[in-house]
């Protein structure tokens, strides 16, 4: 699915928080689970640390402060919301959803609130659904929630995916602004590929070795990864009219360095330009690219007038561009 912005739509992210949880587990303190090194784990995956959830903490408790902020920087409370859409494979439960959890709690009382699963790549999906029901006039006001805590279906003794993972939320809110803002989305899906990256027995599939943890094909999915991120951000900015040259930051899925170094390479975006806190963070998965925007605001790099690229990539397996001309000065708490 691939689509430019109607001309006239102006609709923008006016809102941006985030929050990971205050538990930072280094390299060396994984080591007691599994056998691996801090060289090995630096090297191939530039990941220094990342953050934890304590026992008594859920999604929706990592998701409130975040949501609070970027509510309160729009300069809206939890009852101007009418959409919340929270993105996420670790809901806090099937039911009821966090988003619900999430609007009681802020007191959105009357917003159409739900979950949203597209994996890692769940949050360019949930920003596409807002900005699509408030362009068709279904919403005025969203907030859109991207979080993860991946610690809590990781299997501690596995190696291969322990160490690239993290917990944390972002949230943003969105609205019809004077200026245009979103240009447009790409977004996609390949089933086939989903048995690389999955749950097996967390539904309503009865298999014969359930699983509990996340189970990966490391390899294949670095390979589509490697792949799909030039691709779709290479699909939206055609359709968007826009050359690399004009992209001010790129914000990728936070997954693993070298698939972010291939891809800025591929796609030819200096350095300077690319945001980065897989190495704070790890892959923190729905939280990635909310809490890499609220760095990119942080160190000055997100002022209106700037072009901003996203793309996300996960689970599904799945994908998902957008662009964004930002709007709007922020500077997350
Ligand atoms: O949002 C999407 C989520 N997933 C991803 O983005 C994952 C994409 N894939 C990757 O990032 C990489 O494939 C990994 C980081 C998971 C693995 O890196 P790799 O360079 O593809 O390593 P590999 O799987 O080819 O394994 C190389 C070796 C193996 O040992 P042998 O068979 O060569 O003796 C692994 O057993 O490294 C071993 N290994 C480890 N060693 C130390 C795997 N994990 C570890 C570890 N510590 N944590």
């Amino acid at each position: 699915m691939i689509g430019a912005a109607k001309d006239g739509i102006a609709i923008s992210i006016t809102g941006l928080g985030c929050k990971v949880p205050d538990r930072v587990v280094t390299n060396d303190d994984l080591k007691q689970y599994v056998d691996t090194t801090d060289e090995w784990i630096r090297e191939r995956t530039g990941i220094r640390e990342r953050r934890m959830a304590s026992r008594d903490e859920a999604l929706s408790d990592i998701a409130l402060p975040a949501s609070r902020d970027a509510l309160e920087q729009a300069g809206v409370e939890g009852k101007d919301i009418d959409l919340l859409i929270v993105a996420t494979v670790t809901p806090d439960m099937s039911f009821p959803s966090t988003g619900a959890i999430l609007a009681d709690k802020l007191g959105a009382v009357d917003a159409a609130a739900y979950d949203l699963s597209a994996g890692c790549t769940g949050f360019m999906y949930a920003l596409a659904q807002a900005y699509g029901m408030l362009a068709g006039g279904l919403a005025k006001r969203a907030l859109v929630v991207g979080g993860d805590l991946l610690s809590r279906i990781l299997d501690w003794e596995d190696r291969s995916t322990l160490v690239l993972f993290g917990d944390g939320a972002g949230a943003v809110v969105i609205e019809a602004v004077p200026e245009r803002g979103f240009l447009g989305f790409e977004l996609g899906a390949d089933g086939a590929g989903g048995a690389s990256l999955w749950l097996p027995g967390s539904g309503s599939r009865i298999f014969d070795e359930p699983e509990r943890f996340v189970k990966m094909n490391g390899r294949e999915v670095f390979k589509f990864a490697t792949r799909i991120l030039v691709q779709s951000a290479q699909n939206v900015m055609e359709r968007c009219g826009v050359t690399i040259d004009d992209i001010d930051v790129y914000v990728p899925h936070q997954a693993n360095m070298r698939i972010i170094d291939h891809a800025t390479r591929k796609l030819g975006v200096p350095s300077e330009k690319v945001v980065i806190n897989v190495d704070r963070y790890g892959n923190t998965s729905s939280g990635s690219i909310p809490l890499a925007l609220a760095d990119a605001a942080q160190d000055g790099r997100l002022k209106p007038g700037k072009l901003v690229l996203m793309t996300g990539m996960g689970a599904g397996l799945t994908w998902g561009s957008a662009l964004i001309r930002w709007t709007k000065e922020m500077t997350p708490a």
